[in-house]
């Protein structure tokens, strides 16, 4: 039996402009590049899974332009099932504005078409989703069709993974339901905010929170584990955590323990952030392979 990873969540367009320095607000300056890059973490969550050998089935929209027609193209040749994303007719491809400048970036993203991804649209693939065996969430999609796709998943007993990112308030029942949540630190300040000691303590269990160079930090029966960052040359963070994302959820659903799912994680997001691009930067299984061996060697 093969085991399956369901990803309902976002794809955009990224547009990736790089610069020696961050603009001032009412500040136009000259920049170096320009690049149309895929990304939106729900795409980018399935592409890191499939790089890795997985059999992914996403669940997204996008617009009737052209950059979802490119979008759906490029998904499918990696080789990421689209059960039927059609086009929404009259609505934009969900973008991703992003600057890289100073070794660091600053985005903003314009949903469009991922705001269509609907829980009844999400309910149309119950059958689908019985089908897998872990499910991978973001928050780049409303608020509700999580909660119906967190619904769905728990019924039918998958691993469900929440990435709560970008960050927002999370209902009692997407908590209590999931079984891991991947924020990073950050985001895991105003997680933890407004949660009593109880629901902190159930909630902790399922953390696992990555940290970039300051590796990744999750709990096993109420004691707190760590696993260092690989030391690498940093060219472009945007999606090491959508990498780490896709590359736990590969690992848990073949079997692993969460110890090596976390320390196969860590090692995909060192390696995609050596590369520029969320997509156009994640590893296959051989390149991981290869790192891991030459760490251990
Ligand atoms: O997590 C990185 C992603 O966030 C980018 O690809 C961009 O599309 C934004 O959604
Ligand atoms: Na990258």
């Amino acid at each position: 039996m093969s085991r399956k990873i369901i990803v309902i969540g976002s794809i955009n367009m990224d547009l990736v402009t790089s610069a020696l320095v961050f603009p001032k607000a009412g500040e136009t300056l000259i920049g170096t590049s320009f690049l149309t890059i895929p990304g939106g973490k729900g795409a980018n969550q399935a592409v890191a899974a499939a790089r890795l050998g997985a059999d992914v089935s996403l669940i997204g929209c996008v617009g009737d332009d052209l950059f979802g027609k490119e979008l759906v193209e490029h998904l499918k040749e990696q080789r990421v099932s689209l059960p039927d994303v059609e086009p929404v007719t009259h609505t934009q491809t969900g973008i991703a504005s992003i600057t890289l400048a100073e070794g660091d970036n600053s985005i903003i993203v314009v949903p469009g078409a991922n705001y269509h991804v609907t829980p009844e649209l999400v309910a149309k693939y119950e059958d689908l989703i019985a089908s897998c065996d872990t499910m991978l969430l973001q928050l780049e999609i409303p608020m509700e069709s999580v909660e119906m796709a967190v619904k769905i998943g728990r019924k039918h007993g998958l691993t469900i993974i929440l990435n709560p990112a970008p960050i927002a308030k999370l209902s009692k029942e997407i908590l209590l339901n999931i079984d891991y949540i991947t924020p990073n630190e950050h985001e895991v300040v105003e997680l933890l905010e407004g949660l009593d000691e109880v629901q902190r303590n159930t909630l902790k269990e399922k953390l696992i929170i990555t940290k970039g160079a300051k590796g990744i930090t999750y709990y096993k029966n109420g004691n707190e584990q760590h696993i260092e960052s690989y030391p690498v040359e940093v060219v472009d963070t945007t999606g090491a955590g959508d990498s780490f994302n896709g590359a736990l959820a590969v690992a848990l659903t073949t079997g692993n323990s969460i110890d090596k799912a976390c320390r196969f994680a860590n090692a995909v997001g060192a390696l995609a952030v050596t590369k520029l691009g969320a997509q156009s930067g994640m590893p296959t299984k051989e390149e991981v392979e290869i790192f891991l061996n030459s760490k251990r060697g």
